[in-house]
């Protein structure tokens, strides 16, 4: 069981694996909450609750003389507003008569086996057996107001979600705001790690410690956003890899939204996470429920390595749908890089046939096939074939790629239209804009209203055909602009503030009606690059294109911070030409591979234009990521240097789930003269396995061999597992900056002999 209610103290205990999650009703009905952390196998926390009477701090009237209890100070479940909980509040609602207050106190409890799911909302799901989920009601003390709280306990994940539904039994209320989760944490040494960042630069690590007052991670954009991540992690003091105790908290939830960090007068720590409030207000008629997202929460005794691994493996076998998260994904060419807007059939179907002579299994036919679309100024919203670009329609070129025995993938871009399309001369009011207002363009496009069905209905309609007609394989759904203007025609005034979190739903609701009626189809997520990289999306996508940035050396960096929360087999990730066009810079062939292999792997250039040499190379990179993808995917990730510190090198490991292989990657970033010797250190593998180590050297010629006179020295090294993880394995001397190596790490016998 690994729900557990001890009746007589009212105590919740939730167990995981590694970790608990205890709360308890009090003597006057609220629901504190009692601690989160480290395994405790046994018994119950009640005795941890205390209160010292104090100045300011008021206390509930029922409490009477009782002037040390106080839901100031008192850790809770869900932190309400106006009722003397002066720190940050979960829900805020303003009643018939205008009053502001919740009071939740404990009504009724309900265990049972399975995962809770959440109605037009993405969550974690899981069987009978894997999960429990506990169902607490809470009624507000003087109105007919009810709160929810969920909990799904993943016992074997070490996972604990959380949502929060808002139930109105009574006349109609307005929801100010609706946070999905709060964790109250009695101390004052953590640190917050937050992944901020910008467009083609996205999910930097940074960290810092929680003060007094408040610090956050939020995006305000319509969409997670490439400037923030709604992926958390608070820490101890100094944690690293594989020290320091560490919360992860992912909202599953791809609108704005809020994490923030608060600690109070008495040293404790609140955290918070849901929709962001700013421009949220909702109205719950007589009868309506409000469900607020889920919150995964993961905690390691060891580390932020572990929880990374933790949200990993919840994502690929509790959150994914996609029948790809299982299946080997094909090696994709797409032609954005090599042709942007201008290309014509005959041009991408010869790009599609020498990209088949190398290894190529999809081509996906990116932005400008449809209506005007030659610049981006023009054509989103016709989501019908340019005939001058494609005078066979999407279909015909559909045709002749799948006549070269491939694949055929497909860039959409549904949420957006251009003021230049047939869409928007017929329907300027399907997007958002206020009236007697000149909206905000972001890269010459408006937004449509995805809260309005006859919208959603069109696309679906529109792109569903095509998609049907070409017997699309692959769809790349991006997202080009973040929300302004948020104001619905279709919607009347004083429910305006609906819109921002109405929005998401209906795109969830389109998504849901895309990838249910094609469920053969590889989706990709994607909002120039990684502005919409979040949990949300992953449930309806496997993937989605990380970032905008295809230099090999940002993206170690890129793919770096979204490793945090993210498995690598979400991560789109393409070799690209050198001089990168982001940068300028200049890789060799062997190292984009690495670096992209590190992914959902394809190629975004014109494969024409490589050299002889070069197409021998690109043969066995495809060769040899179709031999290691499951590896990669399936297996487990780690992270053997820190970007934020090591700048001289990245290095990175993939360990098969059986422990009997392993693939290791390092790239040099800064070369030295004189150099020191680098070494890494291995995770993952069997301390009393002996493996095989064979090293493989990238360098614009292909692997090189021999060519540094300690190269047969390291050639082939057997050694035990420990010796791997805890001596290392040397790195060679590297010969300019951006030179990578590749480790192979098979197990050749299990014990010494
Ligand atoms: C976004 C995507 C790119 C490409 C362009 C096309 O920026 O992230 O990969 O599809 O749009 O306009």
């Amino acid at each position: 069981m690994s729900i557990t209610f001890y009746e007589k103290t009212k105590v919740f205990s939730l167990q995981t694996k590694n970790s608990v999650w205890q709360m308890m009703v009090s003597k006057y009905g609220h629901l504190l909450h009692l601690y989160y952390g480290n395994k405790i196998p046994e018994g119950e926390l009640s005795y941890l609750v205390r209160g010292i009477n104090r100045g300011f701090s008021g206390a509930p009237y029922e409490a009477g003389e009782d002037r040390g209890y106080s839901l100031d100070t008192y850790p809770q479940e869900i932190s309400t507003f106006g009722v003397g909980d002066y720190r940050e509040s979960c829900l805020h609602v303003v009643h018939e008569d205008g009053s502001q207050m919740l009071e939740l106190l404990y009504d009724s409890c309900r265990i049972w086996q399975g995962k809770y799911d959440l109605p037009g909302l993405p969550a974690v799901w899981a069987g009978q057996e894997e999960a429990q989920t506990l169902e607490i009601v809470l009624k507000d003390k003087a109105s007919p107001v009810e709160v929810v709280l969920y909990y799904g306990v993943l016992e074997k994940q070490d996972v604990i979600t959380r949502a929060c539904q808002i139930r109105n039994r009574g006349a109609g209320i307005w929801l100010e705001r609706a946070l999905s989760a709060c964790l109250d944490i009695q101390r004052n040494d953590l640190e917050m790690i937050t992944f901020y960042g910008r467009h083609t630069m996205e999910r930097s690590l940074e960290r810092g410690m929680c003060r007094h007052g408040k610090i956050q991670a939020d995006s305000m954009r319509g969409v997670s956003s490439h400037q923030q991540n709604p992926f958390v992690i608070l820490c101890e003091e100094g944690a690293k890899e594989e020290w320091g105790e560490c919360y992860g908290m992912s909202l599953i939830y791809s609108g704005s939204f809020l994490a923030q960090a608060e600690v109070d007068q008495l040293d404790q720590t609140r955290f918070v996470m849901g929709i962001h409030p700013q421009g949220f207000r909702w109205r719950l008629e007589k009868g309506e429920t409000f469900t607020a997202p889920e919150v995964i929460f993961s905690y390691s005794e060891r580390g932020y390595g572990k929880l990374s691994g933790n949200f990993h493996r919840l994502y690929r076998e509790n959150l994914m749908r996609s029948k790809y998260r299982d299946q080997r994904r094909p090696v994709l060419i797409n032609n954005w890089e090599a042709t942007e807007f201008h290309f014509t059939e005959e041009g991408l179907v010869s790009l599609a046939q020498d990209a088949k002579e190398l290894g190529v299994e999809l081509f996906v036919m990116d932005d400008g096939w449809f209506g005007g679309r030659d610049h981006d100024l023009c054509g989103l919203g016709d989501w019908k074939a340019n005939p001058a670009k494609l005078p066979n329609g999407v279909e015909g070129l559909a045709r002749k790629i799948h006549g070269l025995g491939m694949q055929f993938g497909i860039w959409i871009e549904p949420e957006m239209v251009n003021e230049d399309s047939d869409l928007f001369r017929a329907h300027p009011e399907w997007c958002l804009r206020a009236p007697g207002r000149t909206p905000n363009r972001e890269r010459g496009q408006l937004v449509l209203d995805m809260s309005n069905s006859q919208v959603r209905d069109y696309l679906y309609e529109s792109i569903g055909g095509i998609l049907k007609q070409a017997q699309a394989d692959y769809v790349k759904w991006d997202m080009n602009r973040n929300l302004s203007d948020v104001w619905s025609s279709a919607c009347p005034a004083d429910r305006q503030g609906e819109i921002g979190h109405r929005y998401v739903l209906g795109v969830y609701e389109l998504m849901e009606r895309f990838v249910s009626h094609f469920p053969d189809i590889l989706w990709e997520g994607c909002s120039g690059g990684g502005g919409r990289f979040d949990a949300g999306i992953l449930y309806y996508m496997p993937q989605i294109w990380c970032s905008d940035n295809t230099d090999a050396i940002e993206r170690i960096f890129i793919q770096y911070g979204t490793s945090f929360g993210y498995p690598v087999s979400s991560m789109g990730a393409h070799v690209s030409v050198s001089p990168n066009l982001q940068t300028g810079r200049r890789t060799s062939l062997g190292t984009r591979a690495t670096v992209a292999m590190a992914g959902a792997f394809g190629y975004e250039l014109d494969t024409r234009k490589l050299s002889r040499e070069e197409r021998q190379l690109v043969k066995g990179q495809i060769r040899w990521y179709k031999q290691y993808q499951e590896l990669i995917f399936g297996g487990d990730y780690y992270r053997l240097t820190d970007a934020e510190e090591n700048r001289e090198f990245a290095a990175w490991q993939f360990v098969s789930r059986d422990q009997k292989a392993s693939v290791v990657s390092a790239v040099c970033l800064h070369a030295r003269s004189n150099p020191l010797f680098w070494r890494v250190r291995l995770k993952g593998l069997k301390e009393e396995g002996w493996y095989q180590v064979r090293e493989e050297r990238m360098t614009d010629e292909g692997p090189l061999e021999g060519k540094d006179n300690e190269t047969s020295k390291r050639e082939c090294l057997i050694c035990p597992g420990s010796a791997l993880m805890y001596a290392g394995v040397n790195l060679p001397v590297f010969w300019g900056d951006y030179e990578s190596v590749r480790y192979l790490v098979e197990e050749v016998r299990h014990q010494a002999e």
